[in-house]
């Protein structure tokens, strides 16, 4: 969604907003623009369409070295170039950008606009620039936060001030922003991503603080003005710029990084010898998960798949209650928050609103939240304090491929150290510590000789309806092979318990209809099996996930695709990967735009 770049600096800004923008652009915008600070007054330039469009209008050698930019997802107001940030005062000495939605900007609007003042966008935002100038006698800091005690909603903003060429001022309030410190010249970002190839020390900013960036560094108050002192943090490599390298697409590299992604979330973690797990990062003692009576994970979309994924690990190895709930549904059926249940945000961005909302209810009842994000320093792994990184590294498609199995990754730990304290023997243990081992040369073997997804992508790519199905966890898989296929293809297809689809579904068969089957050799794959039997019957063309050596499965299919085998719980990080692959695939076939599918953005910032 949108992003937020600036820079108060010693050399030109604007190849280093426009640079920055470009690193943003993964996480989906629908226009752009960008202000600098020259000798004559602030400059804005604003475009609809790529940031490329908004670099191609902007004055050869435009100068300045103190600047924003920015990069809109349309919500408040249609996508046009009055609507593009920033926006400015009447006087156009004041700009702003923002991320996030101002709730109150109707009755400030209308109060504005009694006094006098007219509006040239449709946007929540336009009220800021003005109540800023309303409050504005000359010390800007204070101006910026007089007027945000104004408002309600969520914001990260950035504000320019002709008046005062060598400052940048940024406040938060629910959406992101990181500041980079460099030599000479300070950043600022919505997402480190477009940061880091200047600097990879940051400063994460944290709610209800005000920042006045300079050349020396940062200065950081909360609304009350008193002071704080930043955090400095260095990023680890693994948040470097990915370079799409000789892939044709990020989606097709970061699947195929899910053999290193995966092995970095077990790095350090796997205690093969005890046949147990340790994580740091959520500071829990044996004693204190024997005190642990349920788990319940909140997630959107793929991480939901995910937390699907664990909460029948958790069941199966641990036997503790657990469940995988929609965080969009849970944060608003006032939840039972017991004292003994503790609770997981699943987020790869640790942006997700609905996430962040879920979490909020639960701390607000008194439960206990961990995080399991990717994303270092952001909202959902500040608002949690403690969890587990999973440690997939950026990821720049839109379509979720390598955070899922670290996700299922990360959870599969969680399990493995919950179970040693109650169900499972040193010897048991020591079985799932050894498979989980394992999957990283698994799912690379898989990867070099992935079978016939071209002839799947082929059977799929023109139906009027597709089908997913599987049992147990590779219900979870089916679920997320449908959502990739929808993401990346926009083929209309759903995914079911494969022993449900006969109370519905199964009207859908007709004659050729594909059905895609992932039946790996577990406890419930006879189950399947006669399901895949009912589906065929009624002229289905049937493709089956199944595994290697397991010749009654693979005959059951008009295509077949083996993956390696493993234990049950862990079959979803090899089973998922087909399903990716067919995706992406059959989105290649149709001429999709891969990484930036149509209407998603990378982090869902509103609800
Ligand atoms: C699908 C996808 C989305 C996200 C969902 C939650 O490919 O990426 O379904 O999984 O929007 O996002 P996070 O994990 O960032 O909370």
């Amino acid at each position: 969604m949108c992003g937020i770049v600036g820079c108060v600096g010693q050399r030109r800004v604007a190849p280093i907003l426009v640079e920055g923008l470009r690193r943003l652009e993964y996480r989906g915008y629908d226009s752009a623009g960008l202000a600098v600070i020259r000798p004559e007054g602030l400059s804005v330039f604003r475009e609809v369409g790529r940031v490329a469009d908004l670099a191609r209008g902007l004055p050869d050698e435009l100068e300045g070295s103190v600047g924003m930019a920015h990069t809109r997802w349309a919500t408040h107001g249609g996508v046009s170039r009055k609507n593009a940030h920033p926006h400015v005062d009447a006087t156009g000495r004041i700009a702003v950008v923002h991320n996030g939605i101002v709730e109150n900007a109707p009755e400030i609007r209308s109060r504005l606009e009694r006094d006098g003042i007219r509006f040239r966008s449709e946007t929540d935002t336009e009220v800021i620039p003005h109540l800023i100038r309303t409050f504005y006698a000359g010390d800007p800091q204070q101006a910026v936060r007089a007027a945000l005690q104004r408002l309600q909603g969520t914001y990260g903003i950035a504000v320019l001030f002709a008046d005062h060429p060598d400052l940048l001022i940024a406040a938060r309030n629910g959406s992101p922003l990181v500041i980079g410190l460099g030599e000479g010249e300070t950043l600022l970002a919505s997402d480190s991503q477009a940061l880091v190839q200047y600097t990879r020390r940051v400063v994460f900013l944290s709610d209800g603080e005000v920042a006045v960036l300079s050349r020396e560094g940062v200065d950081t108050t909360l609304l009350d003005g008193v002071r704080v002192d930043p955090a400095i943090q260095q990023l680890d490599e693994e948040w470097d710029v990915p370079d799409r390298g000789d892939w044709a697409h990020f989606m097709e590299k970061e699947i195929h990084e899910q053999p290193e992604s995966i092995r970095r979330c077990l790095r350090g973690r796997v205690l093969a010898r005890e046949g147990t797990a340790k994580l740091g990062g959520p500071d829990m003692t044996p004693r204190d998960l024997l005190g642990v009576g349920r788990v319940e994970l909140l997630a959107c979309g793929t991480s939901f798949h995910a937390a699907t994924v664990g909460a029948m690990a958790i069941e199966r190895l641990a036997r503790v209650p657990a469940s995988a709930r929609i965080a969009s549904e849970f944060r608003y059926r006032n939840p039972i928050v017991n004292r003994d249940t503790i609770f997981f945000a699943v987020s790869q961005s640790g942006e997700t609103a609905d996430t962040l909302g879920a979490v909020r209810e639960v701390q607000t009842k008194g439960g206990e939240v961990l995080g399991i994000v990717n994303v270092v320093g952001s909202s959902l792994a500040r608002a949690c304090g403690r969890g587990i990184y999973v440690h997939s590294g950026p990821e720049l498609a839109v379509a979720s491929t390598k955070a899922f199995t670290s996700q299922v990754t990360a959870l599969l730990l969680f399990t493995l150290l919950l179970a040693r304290t109650r169900t499972l023997s040193g010897h048991e243990g020591r079985a799932v510590a050894e498979a989980l081992l394992r999957i990283p040369d698994q799912v690379a073997a898989y990867l070099e000789d992935p079978g016939p997804v071209e002839a799947v992508a082929d059977l799929v790519q023109h139906a009027r309806y597709a089908l997913f199905m599987g049992r147990g966890f590779s219900h979870a898989v089916a679920l997320e092979g449908a959502l990739k296929l929808k993401e990346v293809a926009y083929v209309p297809c759903e995914a079911y318990p494969a022993g449900e689809m006969k109370h519905g579904p199964i009207a859908m068969m007709e004659e050729g209809t594909p059905v895609v089957v992932v039946v790996p050799d577990d406890s419930v794959r006879e189950k399947t099996l006669s399901n895949v039997q009912e589906v065929r019957a009624r002229g289905a063309r049937v493709v089956v996930v199944h595994s290697e050596g397991d010749p009654e499965a693979a005959a059951m299919g008009d295509l077949s695709i083996a993956v390696p085998r493993t234990l049950e719980i862990l079959s979803p990080l090899l089973t998922v990967l087909p399903l990716q692959l067919l995706a992406y695939r059959t989105g290649v076939r149709l001429g999709r735009d891969i990484d930036r599918p149509r209407n998603l953005a990378k982090s869902v910032t509103v609800e």
